[in-house]
C-alpha cells in the first residue's frame, strides 16, 4: 500500500482514536479483479487498522444509469459483493450515500467555492463527454464535488482508491482548500491510498480493466466463464512463436501471477526461457483466480439469496453514521451563514 503525498499516520490502539477513512465505489454490477486488486483488497485490510467508512455511491451512479431496477439491483449487488470479499460490519461502516442525503446538500454548499474551470478540465469528465455522448448531464460536471462532499462530511483523512481517482483527489484537496480559506479551517485535506497494483489493465492488455470497455476479468462469475475470460487475455505481443522467449514485465498475465501466488518469479523465469508458453500460464492463472474468489463466491450467493439481511446492514450503517453528518452540516451551514 503507497500514499500519495504523506506517510500513513500511526494506527491506534483504541477504536475510537483510530484515523478516519473513507471510500466510494459506484454500484456497477459485478465486481472483476481491477476493483479487488485495485481498492476493495485495501478495504479490507485498513479496516482492522482504521476507522474505515465505505460507502456505495448510487447517487454518482445515476450520472451514468439512469434505469431505477438496475440501479437498485446493481446496489444489493455491489453490498454483498463487498461483504463476501471480506468487509465486516463490526469493523467498519457500509452504507448507501443516498440514504445519508445530507450528501447531496453538502454538495452543493462545496459547488459554491468550486469555479467551474476545474470541473471542466477533470479527465474523467472529458472521457465520460466522449463515452456517453448523448447523455452529458450535469451530474457528469458536478461529480467530483459530489466526490468531494462524501469524503469531508466525515472529515476522512485517507481515501483508499485506485490509480485512476487520482485527478479526483486532487480535486478534493484542491475543494477543501477553497472552502478552508473561505470560510476557516473546517476540513482536512484527503490523501489518496494506493493498493500495490494500482492500475490493472483489462483483458486487452492495453486499456484500464473497466465494466465500460468489456475487458474485465470478474470476479462472482461461473467458474467456467472467469476461464473464458483469462483465456481470452492478451499476453506480449511480441511472443509469436511458443519458442519466443517471453517478456513478463509486459505481459499482463505475468503481472497479475503477483497478486496470486509467491512464486510468481518462477512462472517469469518458465517465460523467460520458454519452457512454458503463454497458453499454460493463463490456464494456471485461471485456476488460481477460480480457488481464490471461491470462498468469497459462497458468500456472495449466500447473501444475494438474503437480500434483507443486506439491506439490514447498509440500513445500520447509515444509521450509525447520522449523528457525524448532522454535526458536520450543522458546522457547515453556520460557517456559510445560513444559520
Ligand atoms: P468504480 O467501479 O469505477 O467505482 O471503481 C471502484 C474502485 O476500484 C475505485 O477505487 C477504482 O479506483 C478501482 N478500480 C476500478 N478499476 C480499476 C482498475 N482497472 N485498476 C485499479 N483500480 C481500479
Ligand atoms: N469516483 C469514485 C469511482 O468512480 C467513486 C467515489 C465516489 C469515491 N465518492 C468517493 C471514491 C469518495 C473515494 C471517495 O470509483
Amino acid at each position: 500500500m503507497t500514499v500519495e503525498t504523506a506517510p500513513v499516520p500511526a494506527p491506534m490502539e483504541a477504536p475510537a482514536q483510530r484515523p478516519r477513512i473513507f471510500s466510494g465505489i459506484q454500484p456497477s454490477g459485478t465486481v472483476h479483479l481491477g476493483n479487488d486488486l485495485g481498492a476493495i483488497r485495501n478495504y479490507v485490510t485498513l479496516q482492522w487498522e482504521y476507522e474505515a467508512i465505505y460507502c456505495i455511491v448510487d447517487y454518482h451512479a445515476l450520472t451514468s444509469t439512469h434505469e431505477s431496477d438496475v440501479l437498485r439491483e446493481r446496489t444489493t449487488e455491489m453490498a454483498a459483493s463487498l461483504l463476501a470479499l471480506g468487509l465486516d460490519p463490526e469493523r467498519c461502516t457500509l452504507f448507501v450515500q443516498s440514504h445519508r442525503p445530507e450528501h447531496t446538500e453538502l454538495a452543493w454548499l462545496l459547488c459554491t467555492v468550486t469555479p467551474v474551470s476545474w470541473l471542466e478540465r477533470t479527465p474523467t469528465y472529458k472521457e465520460k463527454r466522449q463515452n456517453q455522448p448523448d447523455d452529458i448531464n450535469h451530474g457528469l460536471l458536478t461529480y467530483p464535488v459530489l466526490q468531494a462532499a462524501d469524503i469531508v462530511m466525515y472529515k476522512a483523512s485517507l481515501v483508499p482508491v485506485g490509480k485512476d481517482q487520482a485527478a479526483h483527489l486532487e480535486l478534493s484537496r484542491e475543494i477543501v482548500r477553497a472552502f478552508n480559506a473561505r470560510y476557516g479551517p473546517t476540513f482536512p485535506e484527503p490523501q489518496a491510498v494506493f493498493t500495490e497494483a494500482p492500475v490493472v489493465l483489462g483483458t486487452d492488455g492495453v486499456k484500464k480493466m473497466s465494466k465500460s470497455l468489456g475487458n474485465t476479468i470478474d470476479i462472482f462469475v461461473e467458474p467456467a466463464a472467469i476461464r473464458k475470460q483469462v483465456m481470452s487475455m492478451v499476453t506480449d505481443t511480441k511472443r509469436i512463436l511458443r519458442t519466443d522467449p517471453g517478456r513478463p514485465e509486459v505481459c499482463n498475465v505475468c503481472q497479475l501471477h503477483r497478486s496470486f501466488g509467491d512464486d510468481y518469479e518462477e512462472i517469469w523465469d518458465g517465460e523467460r526461457t520458454a519452457r512454458t508458453g503463454c497458453v499454460d500460464t493463463k490456464k494456471l492463472l485461471a485456476d488460481r483466480i477460480i480457488a481464490h474468489y471461491a470462498p468469497a463466491r459462497e458468500r456472495y450467493l449466500e447473501l444475494m439469496a438474503h437480500p434483507a439481511e443486506v439491506a439490514g446492514i447498509l440500513e445500520a450503517g447509515a444509521d450509525r453514521l447520522q449523528p457525524m453528518a448532522a454535526a458536520t452540516m450543522d458546522d457547515v451551514r453556520r460557517k456559510m451563514g445560513l444559520r
